[in-house]
């Protein structure tokens, strides 16, 4: 159970975040704009500049929805749990959801769940990318064409791009998922640390490939650039290995 308590919008849509508040975000955005120079892929940089967010208090949405006209995205602000079939109808919509609280000052290494650090600063510069903003709308389209079980292998290749993507550039491999992006200590960790495994992307590894939402990562899958969205987004590829890969769960002890 979470502690945190998203906040309600008022009726123009602002939503009044607390001095304190406000403060955690500017020590959580200098902190992390530090620690990402020379780690974070250039499309990042870029959307960091597109997005110009404020230092001192948490953006509004409707400033990031804005800059985000770009790509034709906005962010909508989400506080209470969001059914699947609704997260994926709003990626599908090009509406990002954005979680309104912010964690408190002393976790702010918190990883349980995503607050609006993680979404704003972690995923939007992100959504001035085409290819990627592309991908997170197709994303949602077509997990909703599918079962929960089908869904629930899915959501592999999103974690290990949207979240915790690494990309192969000509500075060498930099970070492009928000999930890392988003945290001070995975971000040096997922570049420099020797424990992790760094593996070249494949679809059908990754798609096999369980992960845990609350620990830093144990593996990092690269692609070769952020146009490799546009081949991830082959249904008739994707949907064989989705069935592939239920049928062998379901059935973990058959042979040919
Ligand atoms: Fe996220």
């Amino acid at each position: 159970m979470t502690k945190y308590i998203a906040k309600q919008p008022d009726k123009k849509g602002y939503i009044n975040f607390s001095p304190q508040e406000h403060q955690t975000w500017e020590t959580l955005i200098k902190r992390q704009k530090n620690t990402i120079k020379n780690r974070a892929c250039d499309e990042f940089f870029y959307g960091i500049e597109a997005l110009n967010m404020s230092e001192t208090k948490i953006p509004t949405l409707q400033e990031i929805s804005e800059s985000l006209n770009i790509t034709s995205w906005k962010v909508m602000p989400v506080t209470g749990t969001v059914l699947v079939d609704e997260f994926f109808a709003m990626l599908a919509r090009r509406e990002f959801p954005v979680a309104t609280f912010i964690r408190i000052p002393e976790e702010l290494d918190y990883l349980q769940q995503p607050d609006i650090f993680h979404e704003l600063f972690g995923h939007c510069p992100m959504l001035t990318s085409q290819a990627y903003a592309d991908f997170v709308q197709w994303y949602g389209e077509f997990a909703s064409s599918l079962t929960h079980s089908l869904r629930t292998i899915l959501s592999r290749l999103f974690w290990f791009t949207i979240e915790f993507g690494l990309v192969k550039t000509s500075q060498g491999i930099r970070i492009y998922g928000g999930g890392i992006l988003s945290s001070h200590q995975e971000t040096v960790f997922a570049l420099e640390d020797e424990r992790p495994q760094r593996k070249v992307f494949s679809l059908h590894e990754v798609l096999l490939t369980k992960y845990r939402y609350d620990v830093i990562q144990d593996r990092y899958f690269i692609i070769n650039s952020l146009e490799s969205f546009y081949e991830m987004m082959d249904e008739k590829l994707l949907l064989s290995a989705l069935h592939e890969i239920k049928s062998s769960q379901d059935n973990p002890f058959k042979t040919c």
